[in-house]
């Protein structure tokens, strides 16, 4: 017996990076997964390599941005599954830092870029939240980010979004007995960091950090299922850097 047998758990950008690593994680302790992802392609390879190795996973196409997908992925989640006890919200994109300016950045990109990294988390979060209290309550974890504390710019700004809506929705979902926290990961070596971040900003970002090194996806994963679990039971609200030092 595991922590999460038996419990249906949503991961989206679930197809690569540390939500891939979230995904795979909550499978070996038990949990029904649906990787939900804009990605069919490799969301149905992370589900397929989790079913080859023992686990129960399936892949859902969402887009976290729009709100009927949302509602699509959690009524998908019940047939499958027959409830919901545990999302993730981390699907994201990354900004282009050319243009990371709050007085410059096109409107329609900067409307784009928030309902993908901000209201995303929003969308999913409403479409799941009366399923899984009708089930008796359940757990939410929000990818933040410490760039909400050390980088401004909008990609920060949604980040700061995150971090407000974490704490808001502790309010709105403590009735239900649903808890809501947030992980903030430092600089993680994922294949999207190292498509956007030049090697000159990542060597600086680590001299930086006192624990000398960049995160790994895996080093995610204790405090993600620690949120999520029982083990959390009266811990909501909470923002938990996860930055080998980089804030404090
Ligand atoms: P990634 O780019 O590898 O994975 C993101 C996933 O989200 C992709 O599979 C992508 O297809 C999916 N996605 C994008 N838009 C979507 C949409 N509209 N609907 C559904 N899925 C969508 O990213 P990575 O690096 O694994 O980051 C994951 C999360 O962690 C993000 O929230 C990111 O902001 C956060 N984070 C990452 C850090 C890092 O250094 N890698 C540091 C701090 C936070």
């Amino acid at each position: 017996m595991t922590r999460f047998t038996g419990r249906s758990a949503i991961v989206t950008g679930a197809a690569r990076g540390i939500g891939a690593a979230y995904a795979r994680a909550l499978a070996a302790e038990g949990a029904k997964v649906v990787v939900a992802d804009l990605n069919a392609e490799a969301g149905e390879e992370v589900a397929k390599e989790i079913t080859a190795a023992g686990g129960t996973a399936v892949f859902h196409r969402v887009d976290v941005s729009d709100p009927e997908s949302a509602t699509a992925l959690a009524e998908f989640t019940v047939a499958e599954f027959g409830g919901i006890d545990h999302l993730v919200n981390n699907a994201a994109i990354y900004g282009d830092m050319k243009i990371d300016l709050l007085l410059t950045v096109p409107w329609d990109y900067y409307k784009k870029f928030m309902g993908v990294n901000l209201d995303g988390a929003l969308n999913v979060t409403r479409a799941v939240w009366q399923p899984m209290a009708a089930s008796g309550g359940g757990s939410i974890v929000n990818q933040s980010s410490t760039a909400a504390w050390v980088y401004s710019g909008f990609y920060g700004l949604a980040k700061v979004g995150i971090n407000g809506l974490t704490q808001q929705l502790a309010y709105e979902l403590g009735g239900s007995k649903i808890r809501i926290n947030a992980i903030a990961p430092g600089p993680t070596d994922t294949e999207a960091t190292r498509t956007v971040t030049p090697g000159s900003i990542v060597k600086d970002m680590v001299n930086r950090i006192p624990l000398k090194r960049m995160g790994t996806p895996d080093d995610m994963v204790g405090a993600c299922l620690y949120l999520l679990s029982d083990d959390a039971a009266w811990v909501t609200g909470h923002i938990l850097n996860v930055d080998g030092g980089q804030v404090f």
